[in-house]
């Protein structure tokens, strides 16, 4: 298998960055191809941890080759902070990470209209965005308004920067917020520059050249399907395409070029901001699992919202991006449980019904329809191999299996490397 796409199939926080480290000893490049520092993927290696919001986390391993495709925001001065991170713990990038230069640039404005245009929604109309800019950045981009990598280096960027201020500083004032200094802007672009400018290219030769000599290539997806722009929880969601078909359109390698999806879900279901939760526990049940998995946002540290294993979210992945296996993260942290939920179907205006629906008034009137299984009350953290599993963590496994009809390829049991069973040897 040369192309892997890896997508998270809830809202996001499935543990990717986690399945990312571990499939990439079995990649040569890693591709991030949509999102932006919104994204917060968390990687123990031995003692230490890493917390990557822009750079793939295939950096973490040497030899490894890194993109940030076209599909990515970039915000080039938070990326320069994460790269100096990464290389004061002796972790070398130069040579391994290449930005394309299609790449939309987010920019002090766009994270000061984030946080207007939240202040200024109604209650309840809030999204709860990370306020890192993303969705007036991928607005500009839609508009034909926004600057790329490749702007940034082209002797005309301050001009190009300019008209942006200006007419961005129009829409902040005409709101009562702050302006930004267009001067500041512009010394802080080129300061960032200075470390960014030799690693921007054209990575679709880039890219195409690896698929034709069969190097192996690992997308690494960022937040989830039910985030995303057209599948997720709209408007609840985040603004780029975070199922499968954002990697062929965030990198220019084709869905032809493309071998395998796999699918990362997490033996239950959290969500970070607002938006519609069908399996959510506002109860003791939550807090225990908020408690046992250790649910803060890595992004932004807010608590996250937790609730039952949903099967309809797992299948509305399926059938939106393909999923060939799962990697099904955290089961570990049902361990003390003395019975579980997987919700296999909703009740919506007396109706039963089997897939997600597209209206979110429609989704917060859905209640959940339970399958109750025995826990298994043993620890798993230190099982080496499928067999040795308990029976009753095997049966939640094999039932989840069913009701979602993908297999598990990939069991996470910890957040440390070695605390992963590869089940599927394609892998
Ligand atoms: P934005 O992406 O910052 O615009 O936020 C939109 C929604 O997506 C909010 O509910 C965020 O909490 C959520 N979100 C964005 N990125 C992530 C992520 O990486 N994990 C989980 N939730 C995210």
């Amino acid at each position: 298998m040369s192309t892997t796409i890896l997508i998270g199939a809830q809202w996001g926080d499935e543990g990717k960055g986690k399945i990312i480290d571990v499939l990439t000893e079995r990649a040569d490049w890693v591709v991030r191809a949509q999102g932006g520092n919104n994204a917060g993927h968390t990687v123990e290696i031995g003692a230490e941890k890493f917390v990557l919001h822009l750079v793939p986390s295939g950096i973490l391993t040497s030899g490894k080759r890194c993109v940030i495709g076209n599909g990515v925001v970039l915000d080039p001065v938070a990326l320069v902070e994460e790269i100096r991170g990464v290389e004061a713990r002796g972790i070398a990038v130069a040579g391994r990470l290449f930005i394309s230069d299609r790449a939309h640039v987010v920019f002090p404005y766009h994270c000061m209209l984030d946080a207007q245009g939240e202040a200024r929604r109604a209650k309840g109309d809030q999204i709860g965005t990370t306020q890192r800019g993303i969705g007036p950045a991928y607005a500009d981009k839609a508009a034909r308004f926004g600057l790329r990598m490749g702007d940034l280096v082209d002797p005309e960027f301050p001009v190009l920067l300019k008209s942006r201020v200006e007419e961005k500083n129009r829409v902040l004032a005409a709101m009562g917020a702050p302006v930004v200094a267009y001067d500041e802007v512009l010394a802080a672009t080129r300061q960032a520059l200075a470390t960014l400018r030799p690693l921007v290219c054209d990575t679709v030769p880039l890219l195409h050249a690896a698929v034709e000599r069969g190097e192996r290539i690992l997308f690494e997806g960022a937040q989830g399907i039910m985030l995303d722009l057209d599948f997720g929880t709209y408007p609840f969601v985040t603004s780029s395409s975070a199922g499968s078909g954002g990697a062929c359109t965030g990198s220019g390698v084709p869905p032809n070029r493309m071998d395998r999806v796999v699918g990362v879900l997490k033996a239950y279901t959290t969500r970070v901001g607002e938006g519609p939760f069908p399996t959510e526990l506002n109860d003791a049940a939550g807090e225990d699992l908020r408690r046992l998995g250790r649910e803060f946002g890595a992004t932004t540290g807010r608590p996250r919202r937790c609730g039952w294993f949903d099967a309809v979210v797992a299948r509305h992945a399926v059938m939106t991006c393909g999923v060939d296996e799962w990697a099904l993260t955290k089961l570990d942290v049902l361990d003390t449980l003395a019975t579980l939920n997987i919700c296999t179907a909703y009740e919506l205006d007396g109706r039963r019904i089997a897939h997600f629906p597209a209206n979110v008034r429609e989704v917060a009137r859905c209640r959940p329809v339970y399958e109750e299984l025995p826990g298994w009350q043993a620890s798993t953290r230190q099982v080496a191999r499928f067999a040795d599993l308990p029976e009753n963590a095997k049966r939640y496994i094999a039932r989840l299996e069913q009701v979602t009809g993908v297999p598990v390829g990939i069991l996470s049991l910890g957040p440390r490397r070695e605390q992963t069973l590869i089940l599927n040897e394609d892998a």
